[in-house]
């Protein structure tokens, strides 16, 4: 079969010839045809509440690719936290409405739990060389387990040739990269830069859950982050680190949670800048009970 009569054989929705299905067994049928075909998929996980970040993602997909798998699915291995978990945004509907822009060539994967936790909901446990303890595994134990866990099944499952993640979540990209290394997955991932709101806050579904007041403070945290660059080289990363607390330490509406320098291939936080090695500045900061994340290249 052709490409082109892979789209005509799929079915059209009521509205557009988005193609939704929620069970893998479903989506294999459409995966053989493509592979059999030799067409390219690109893959673009997500956990639903899409934002412009997201569809950036699959916007680069599309280009790259013949067919683009979109998942959705919030995945519970990786909260840390019940309560995150539960205010965690479910709007399919809306999120179908975002998606129908594209053409019919996106697929999206919206899995049951059973699906992809047919034995239980537990996690394997990696061992990432380390980068799973600095940052983000530090402060949300076990969340890098749950993640490598998800992604080990949509890889295997749906077998994409190329697979797409934000900077946003830098961390993540790269253990991801190890995960594949890890697993031997055949699939190239693809670092997308971070998308922003004009005030500079990081797109993040996240966001839907802060308040006028909570929104209206959180620029600062760009702010922070850009203050960063411009003194990287020339103040030490103590007194930028100091900068930063006192940035944070009078504002009703933000708690820094951590902030650190650190090298980007190993996330081991700064000791003496080295020529030739690349830094990012990476900032975790509470907005009452949301939890937002962002970072920015230093050189
Ligand atoms: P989620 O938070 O929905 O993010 C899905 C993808 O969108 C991730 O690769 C994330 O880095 C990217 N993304 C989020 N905000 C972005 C922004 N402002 N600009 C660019 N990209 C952005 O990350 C996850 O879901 C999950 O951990 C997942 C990988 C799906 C595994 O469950």
């Amino acid at each position: 079969m052709q490409i082109e009569q892979i789209i005509l054989s799929l079915q059209p929705n009521q509205n557009s010839y988005m193609q939704v299905f929620n069970n893998f067994s479903a989506i294999k049928q459409v995966l053989i045809s493509i592979n059999e075909e030799g067409g390219k998929t690109g893959f673009v996980p997500t956990m639903g509440a899409l934002h412009e970040g997201h569809l950036s993602l699959i916007t680069k997909a599309c280009l790259e690719n013949d067919f683009v798998i979109v998942s959705i699915f919030i995945n519970p291995t990786q909260f840390n936290n019940l309560e995150d978990f539960d205010a965690y945004p479910r709007i399919v509907g809306q999120d179908l409405e975002m998606l129908e822009k594209f053409d019919d060539r996106v697929l999206i994967f919206i899995p049951q739990v059973e699906d992809i936790y047919p034995n239980g909901i537990v996690s394997q446990h990696f061992d990432f060389g380390g980068i799973e303890n600095q940052m983000e595994g530090k402060f949300r134990p076990g969340h890098f387990d749950g993640v490598g866990t998800v992604l080990t099944t949509f890889f295997s499952l749906l077998k994409p040739d190329n697979a797409y993640f934000g900077e946003k979540d830098f961390q993540q990209l790269q253990i991801v990269k190890k995960l594949v290394a890890i697993q031997n997955f055949e699939v190239n991932i693809i670092g997308c830069p971070i998308l922003r709101e004009p005030t500079g806050l990081a797109m993040s579904s996240r966001n839907k859950r802060l308040n006028d007041s909570q929104l209206q403070e959180s620029k600062l945290i760009f702010k922070v982050l850009k203050q960063v660059k411009k003194d990287f080289g020339t103040k030490s990363a103590k007194e930028i680190m100091q900068d930063v607390q006192k940035a944070f330490k009078n504002n009703t509406e933000l708690n820094l949670e951590y902030f650190e320098i650190a090298d980007e291939s190993t996330l081991k936080p700064l000791q003496i800048v080295e020529k030739n090695k690349k830094y990012r500045a990476f900032i975790a900061v509470f907005a009452g009970e949301v939890r937002l994340i962002d970072n920015i290249a230093l050189n």
